[in-house]
């Protein structure tokens, strides 16, 4: 079996490493002649980076902190408008499909790319028979009844073209079902976002990020054995949350109750980082982390204030979001990070398409209003949350996956092999 996945912006490199882990002890497993079947086929597999996202900070560390191959192809798309850089994606992703014909192309989660490459991929033909490799979308069903959101877009049009739809929670096959999608082709198998971080979790706790922020050994106990400063961790870059300036300044104005109390470390992407500038924002934010990068004399030292630093890397990342009290957010991901972390987090949005991160998890829906986020804040910095992993968000998703694919390309080949054998029996 061949495999192709793509990985384009910062949150689908902890989507697909886990299945390139799993492909890779598959491979293993077979020299080892180990395993209790017939010596199953090696998987090859090739890895596509759109180049979706491409500074060092949004991209490359991510390969290193998660053990990620440097990609086989690389097309080298860059920023621009979501039709100019979908087009672009798809005009490059289809000559590396037609040279490289995979059995299976898998993408991950809900940025452009992931659109781009399952639309190229769903209309290809190899040959004249119309061979195409199936489409795995891998965190399927997810939806925020929102279609003002780009990623709602992707997600909804990804999985009307995907073969193999893959979810990480029991709301998205409702979703799928309701949609139309066959039973048949929906696979509940959890949430390989969650494989990466339980992977990495002891990796990330020698990480000296604690440390360079000034936020070290001062007698809380961060449940890992050492103790902390409390803390808050605060990500924003939605474009409804940071390209107007009334909605930046009332989201800002609804942490500041809690800026007053605690240090909040806020990890600017660059879409952010450019509207501060733009808004001229910066008077209510603390920047010498970004004056001097890196260095212990420039950390904020436990004062309170939002504190803006470059992106971090997957693993300062996950460290300091792990021993933060509370996690305030816009992203998706990171909702569900902090459920399996079991760190409260409030999510600055109307909506969610991950639910059971409020069901189950830690997560509660501030809202964009300055009182409901106050509110929300108030509420998990005073609450001793108990909340549950939610079902099979355990480690073991893309081993989940790597089964039901090897069994579908399987169960594709023999039925091309009976479609032939009867064509030439007609012959
Ligand atoms: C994209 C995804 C979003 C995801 C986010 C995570 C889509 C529609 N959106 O949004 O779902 O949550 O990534 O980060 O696919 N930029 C840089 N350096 C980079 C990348 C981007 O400076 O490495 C700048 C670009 O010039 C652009 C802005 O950041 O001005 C936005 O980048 P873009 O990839 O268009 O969307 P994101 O907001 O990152």
């Amino acid at each position: 079996m061949k495999v192709m996945s793509v990985v384009g912006a910062r949150p689908n490199f902890m989507k697909v490493a886990p299945i390139i882990a799993a492909i890779q002890s598959h491979n293993e497993r077979i020299v080892r002649g180990k395993g209790d079947r017939p010596a199953p086929e090696p998987i090859s597999h090739i890895l596509v980076h759109t180049g979706q996202h491409y500074d060092q900070r949004m991209s490359d560390s991510f390969f290193a902190d998660l053990n990620l191959p440097i990609p086989d192809v690389h097309l080298g798309v860059g920023s621009g408008s979501h039709a100019a850089q979908t087009a672009e994606i798809m005009r490059k992703f289809e000559e590396v499909l037609t040279r490289e014909k995979p059995d299976v192309m898998v993408v991950v989660g809900d940025v452009n790319s992931t659109l781009a490459c399952a639309l190229v991929a769903s209309k290809i033909s190899y040959d004249l028979s119309g061979a195409r490799p199936l489409v795995a979308h891998v965190e399927a069903g997810l939806r925020s009844f929102d279609r003002s959101m780009p990623e709602e877009i992707n997600r909804i049009l990804t999985d009307q073209l995907a073969d193999l739809l893959f979810v990480t929670e029991e709301d998205a096959v409702h979703n799928l079902t309701r949609e139309g999608v066959p039973a048949s082709k929906i696979h509940f198998t959890g949430n390989t976002m969650i494989d990466s971080l339980l992977a990495c979790k002891e990796k990330a706790a020698a990480s000296r990020i604690l440390h360079r922020l000034g936020l070290g050994a001062n007698g809380n106990h961060n449940g890992f054995g050492g103790s902390t400063m409390r803390y808050a961790l605060l990500t924003l870059h939605r474009p409804a949350n940071v390209d107007r300036r009334d909605t930046f300044l009332n989201i800002l104005d609804g942490l500041d109750e809690a800026a007053k109390e605690l240090p909040i470390i806020f990890p600017a992407h660059p879409r952010t980082q450019k509207r501060i500038a733009e808004f001229g924002l910066e008077h209510r934010l603390d920047w010498r982390q970004m004056q001097h990068k890196g260095g212990a004399v420039s950390s904020p030292n436990g004062a309170a204030g939002v504190h803006v630093t470059e992106p971090l890397g997957y693993l300062d990342f996950l460290w300091l979001m792990s021993n933060a009290c509370l996690v305030v957010t816009d992203s998706g991901g990171i909702q569900e990070e902090t459920t399996c972390l079991g760190v409260p987090c409030v999510t600055v949005r109307e909506n969610t398409e991950r639910p059971v991160t409020v069901t189950v998890g830690t997560n509660i829906l501030a809202g964009v209003h300055k009182d409901g986020i106050r509110a929300a804040i108030r509420r998990q910095l005073n609450s001793k949350t108990s909340a549950a992993v939610p079902e099979l968000w355990d480690g073991n998703s893309a081993a989940r996956i790597l089964d039901v694919l090897n069994r579908e390309v399987r169960g594709r080949n023999s039925a091309l092999v009976e479609a032939v054998v009867a064509t030439s029996n007609i012959v």
